[in-house]
């Protein structure tokens, strides 16, 4: 995308759908949930980047046991609309993840192809346990069959931006999620 000015970066932002108060008190709560679940145990918090990478950074703060964290990053491809695809690693954890409870965050759940080819590659190495943490669920999107063990929000149809999402590398700095105004050819000038 050609370098965006902040009037258009403005205009791109038709609503905003959740603002930050909702999700620092979403956030709060499922880290004191897993704060519960996870305490005496070694827990792992696995960001997919780049997309979660705030959530994870605000996840973890509210969070009070020990913890690590770690970060991968996938490719993938799919052919057309097929289920099955290939997802490349292309960012690795450091981490031997057979020592750890390890926890997946990340920022939407969509068709779920990527996250499930992912959890798949994770699940080979034996982790003690692995669990799927999602700040967002599209569930009317679904490609495969994938569903998280904790969910955040779940949203409409929307493609959302702000908190981590991006639209062409563009707005992961919003401090909220909003909706993306789709532009028409013909309304923008
Ligand atoms: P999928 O579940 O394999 O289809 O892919 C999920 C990935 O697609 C997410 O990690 C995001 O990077 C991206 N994505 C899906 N929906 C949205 C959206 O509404 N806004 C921004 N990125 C999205
Ligand atoms: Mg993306």
């Amino acid at each position: 995308m050609d370098h965006m000015t902040k009037e258009e970066m403005r205009s791109g932002i038709k609503r905003i759908r959740i603002t930050e108060e909702e999700l620092q008190a979403a956030v709060r709560k499922a880290g004191a949930q897993l704060s519960a679940e996870y305490e005496g145990k070694p827990v792992l918090f696995v960001s997919i980047l780049k997309g979660a990478f705030v959530f994870l950074a605000d996840l973890v703060r509210a969070v009070d046991i020990p913890c690590e964290i770690g970060f991968m990053q996938a490719q993938s491809y799919f052919d057309g609309t097929e289920s099955k695809g290939e997802v490349e690693i292309i960012l690795d954890l450091a981490q031997d993840i057979s020592k750890y409870h390890v926890v997946l965050v990340e920022d939407i759940i969509d068709t779920g192809r990527t996250l499930k080819l992912v959890a798949e590659k994770l699940r080979e190495r034996h982790p003690l346990s692995l669990k799927i943490v999602t700040l967002l669920d599209k569930p009317s999107r679904r490609k495969v069959e994938l569903e998280a063990d904790m969910s955040l929000f779940t949203i409409d149809d929307w493609f959302v931006i702000g908190y981590g999402l991006d639209l062409g590398e563009y707005y992961r700095n919003l401090p909220y999620i909003a909706e993306y105004r789709i532009f028409d050819e013909n309304e923008k000038n």
